[in-house]
């Protein structure tokens, strides 16, 4: 997959080469860069924002900039992206975006700062045909783009083939079945007077599975009601009603 990133804080996004995301780069399963919105400014100030028409606090990212740093871009490879635009106005992010992205053969994360963009920028590049994603990754203000794109990379690069050791881990996520995943315990058996759970060292696997999800559907039910009550009827079982 390739990624690309605009933005006018380049430094910003040197954590995506940390770690699981800088192993699956050096591994050549991602090619990622990281371009300078302030390359394509032609002013000595290299300003890339200014007033807002209609009026209003803060300041608006010029079109021309934008129009010109996407064109050069996107011509840097045969690939048409997705352009993903992270914005608090946006659509929310969510694991199922994740999943639909993981598929892409390449992204293009466009991060705007002070009040955003001119919606322009986002009305020439779908009027052009490209597929743009305006998301946001929760229901908060950032100060800009850059670490929703941090978000929103890692979730998307852990799930390609190869990135993490074992896949089975990106199966058993968190909200792949529509839960949240329970707790889970490691040696030893006994920590501050604390034991594991007897079921979890019984070896008797059908019991843990149905341990696991009571857990997962209690969880859910104490802490996102609202992902329970989503949940289509076929997803539960006989025991699961019970919650
Ligand atoms: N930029 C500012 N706030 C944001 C948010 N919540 N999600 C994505 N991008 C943003």
């Amino acid at each position: 997959m390739r990624i690309d990133v605009i933005t006018i804080f380049p430094g910003y996004l040197a954590p995506l080469r940390e770690a699981l995301l800088g192993r699956a780069i050096a591994a050549g399963l991602v090619d990622l860069d990281v371009h300078d919105l302030r390359d394509w400014t032609h002013d000595v100030h290299q300003a890339v924002d200014d007033a807002p028409y209609g009026g209003g606090p803060g300041m608006v990212m010029r079109p021309q900039v934008w129009g010109e740093a996407l064109d050069a871009v996107l011509a840097r490879d045969a690939r048409t992206p997705r352009i993903v635009v992270p914005t608090p106005a946006g659509r929310p992010f969510t694991q199922a975006t994740a999943q639909e992205w993981a598929g892409a053969e390449r992204l293009l994360f466009a991060c705007g700062r002070y009040e955003g963009i001119d919606q322009r920028v986002v009305d020439d590049a779908r009027g052009r045909g490209l597929p743009v994603d305006e998301v946001s990754i929760g229901d908060y203000v950032l100060v800009g783009g850059e670490a929703a794109v941090l978000v929103m990379v890692e979730a998307v690069v852990r799930l390609l083939p190869g990135v993490l050791g074992n896949p089975a881990s990106a199966e058993q996520d968190s909200f792949s079945d529509g839960l949240l995943e329970g707790p889970a315990y490691t040696r030893p058996e006994t920590w501050r007077g604390l034991a594991v759970p007897e079921v979890l060292r019984s070896g008797n696997h059908a019991a843990i599975a149905r341990w696991r999800r009571d857990r997962a559907l209690e969880r859910t039910a104490q802490r996102r009601p609202d992902l329970l009550a989503a949940l289509p009827e076929r997803a539960l079982d006989k025991a699961d009603r019970a919650f």
